[in-house]
């Protein structure tokens, strides 16, 4: 009796552990594979109300934004005045983004000035609950205008990570900060630590890209808005982006060190290291991880050589033959 009791135990355990497992395996897929609903489904979303008119800016300026800090900023945003009728290109105003607004300024009277004096507020939930839409629909409120003719990486934004994890345009873009609309050089890597911590950590190792000194920042090489490579790294293969700013390591070199310089990352850690040049391991650990180190000396008496880079100093390759009977051989 007690042995059967106990194996049914053992198959009850079983049986849960194998359905914890299914568990833990669907929700680390659901993370990246967030079901995906048909365009249009959010495309009706940014419609708002049918019964509702559009009124144009200057009525929800004049009912009830008029003395406000967001009026002023959006008149100064390449959103607000800066875009001409004869430029051709959509021209924006408060209902491209918010929705229709006739029935939110329906109840408010005409008299300007006292309903500034009285701070009169529009009945916000008539328009487009801007805030609660779900992440692809409030992105494609700005795709609207946005295709990739005016942002070419928008093209790949659908297929890109950051879409696929839910991060949308208003999570970088912040509409009403100020007057402008796009991120700046200056406030990028900020925005970009945020979310991604662990690379904030890196760049403060010894190591690293003059990222905290602001000579360079992480649209230098991601583009986050989707790009073709992985990663979304600019360029169309990884040592196109190292070598755009690194020429001299681009090559062909009559010498090539194998194929190992097509991706930079096999040896360096861009965001930052403990060791020096960026380099993923300290020498002579990075070129043991595919080389047995050798004993030098052509006399046979010399010892084995840690300095690996002190004789193969061309390590990128060269097109200067090496000077010993070995050719071939980036030694110099
Ligand atoms: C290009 C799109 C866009 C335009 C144009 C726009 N807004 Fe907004 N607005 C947003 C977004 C997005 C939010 C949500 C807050 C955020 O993340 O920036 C928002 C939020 C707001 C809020 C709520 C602020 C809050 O903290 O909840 C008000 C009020 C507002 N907008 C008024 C206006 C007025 C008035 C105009 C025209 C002068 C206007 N908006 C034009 C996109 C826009
Ligand atoms: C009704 C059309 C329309 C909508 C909706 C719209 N934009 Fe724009 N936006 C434009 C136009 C037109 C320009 C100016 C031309 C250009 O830069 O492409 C512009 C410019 C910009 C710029 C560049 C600013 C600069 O300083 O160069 C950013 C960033 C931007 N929009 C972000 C957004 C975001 C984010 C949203 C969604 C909340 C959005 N836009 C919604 C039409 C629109
Ligand atoms: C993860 C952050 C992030 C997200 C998400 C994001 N952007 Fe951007 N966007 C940026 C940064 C950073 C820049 C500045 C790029 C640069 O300096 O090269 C920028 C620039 C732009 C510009 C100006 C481009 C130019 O060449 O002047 C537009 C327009 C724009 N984004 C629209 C959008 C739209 C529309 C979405 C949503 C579909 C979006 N962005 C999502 C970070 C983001
Ligand atoms: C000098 C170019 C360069 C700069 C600048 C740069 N990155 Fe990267 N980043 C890369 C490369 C290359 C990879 C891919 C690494 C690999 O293949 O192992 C990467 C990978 C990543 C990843 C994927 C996870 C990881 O750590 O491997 C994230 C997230 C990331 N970068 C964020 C950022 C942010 C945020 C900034 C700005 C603070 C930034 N990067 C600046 C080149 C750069
Ligand atoms: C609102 C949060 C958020 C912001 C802001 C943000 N990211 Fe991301 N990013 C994510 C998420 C979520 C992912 C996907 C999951 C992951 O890999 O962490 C991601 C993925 C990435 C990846 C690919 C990671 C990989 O493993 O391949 C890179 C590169 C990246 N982000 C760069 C940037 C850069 C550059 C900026 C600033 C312009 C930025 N992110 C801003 C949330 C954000
Ligand atoms: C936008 C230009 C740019 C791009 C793209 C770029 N770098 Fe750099 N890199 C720099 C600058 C600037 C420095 C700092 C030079 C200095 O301090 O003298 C640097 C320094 C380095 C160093 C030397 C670090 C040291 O400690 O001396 C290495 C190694 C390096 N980069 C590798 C890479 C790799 C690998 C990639 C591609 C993932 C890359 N870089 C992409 C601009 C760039
Ligand atoms: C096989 C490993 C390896 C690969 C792959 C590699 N590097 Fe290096 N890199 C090194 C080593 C080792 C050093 C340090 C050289 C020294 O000690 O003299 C270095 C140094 C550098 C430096 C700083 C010193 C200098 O020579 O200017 C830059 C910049 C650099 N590498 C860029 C790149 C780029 C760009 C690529 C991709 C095209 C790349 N590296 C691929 C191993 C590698
Ligand atoms: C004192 C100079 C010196 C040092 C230090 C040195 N080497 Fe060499 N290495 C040479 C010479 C010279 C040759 C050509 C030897 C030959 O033909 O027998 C060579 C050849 C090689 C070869 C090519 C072997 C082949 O058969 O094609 C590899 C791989 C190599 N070294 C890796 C390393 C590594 C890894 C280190 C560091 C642990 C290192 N070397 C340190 C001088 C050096
Ligand atoms: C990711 C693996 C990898 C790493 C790391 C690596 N190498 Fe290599 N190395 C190769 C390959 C592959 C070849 C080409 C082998 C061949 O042609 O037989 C090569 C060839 C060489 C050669 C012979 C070149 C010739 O012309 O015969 C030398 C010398 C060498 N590596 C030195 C180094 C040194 C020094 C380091 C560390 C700074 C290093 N390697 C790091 C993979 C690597």
């Amino acid at each position: 009796m007690l042995k059967v009791s106990l194996k049914i135990r053992t198959i009850i355990q079983f049986i849960a552990a194998v359905l914890a497992m299914i568990l833990l395996a669907s929700c680390a897929e659901l993370k990246q594979d967030r079901p995906f609903r048909p365009v249009r489904e959010y495309e009706r979303m940014i419609v708002g109300r049918l019964d509702a008119e559009y009124v144009g800016t200057d009525n929800c300026v004049s009912k009830c934004h008029k003395h406000e800090k967001i009026t002023d900023d959006f008149k100064h945003s390449v959103h607000g005045e800066q875009i001409k009728p004869e430029t051709g290109l959509p021209l924006v105003n408060c209902e491209s983004c918010h929705g229709p607004g006739s029935l939110a300024i329906e109840k408010i009277g005409d008299d300007v000035e006292s309903n500034d004096e009285q701070k009169v507020k529009c009945d916000t939930k008539a328009l487009l609950d801007i805030h609660n839409l779900p992440t692809p629909a409030q992105s494609l409120i700005c795709l609207k205008c946005h295709a990739a003719a005016s942002v070419p990486t928008l093209a790949h934004w659908k297929g890109s990570i950051h879409a696929l994890n839910d991060v949308g345009c208003f999570d970088c873009h912040k509409l009403h900060r100020g007057a402008r609309q796009k991120v700046t050089r200056e406030e990028t890597a900020e925005l970009c630590y945020s979310c991604h911590p662990e690379v904030k950590a890196e760049n403060s190792l010894f190591s690293h890209h003059p990222l905290r000194e602001k000579k360079m920042t992480c649209t230098d090489c991601h583009d986050p808005h989707g790009t073709v490579q992985s990663h979304l790294l600019k360029g169309n293969t990884p040592k196109e982006l190292c070598t755009r700013c690194h020429m001299e390591k681009q090559g062909p070199f009559a010498f090539e060190h194998g194929d190992v310089t097509e991706n930079c990352a096999t040896c360096h850690s861009p965001h930052g290291s403990v060791n020096n040049y960026l380099l993923n391991a300290a020498m002579p650990f990075l070129c043991l991880q595919c080389h047995a180190g050798h004993v030098v000396g052509w006399d046979g008496s010399a010892l084995y050589n840690n300095r690996c880079t002190d004789c193969h100093s061309q390590i990128h390759g060269t097109d200067i033959p090496t000077p010993t009977e070995k050719k071939g051989s980036f030694i110099r």
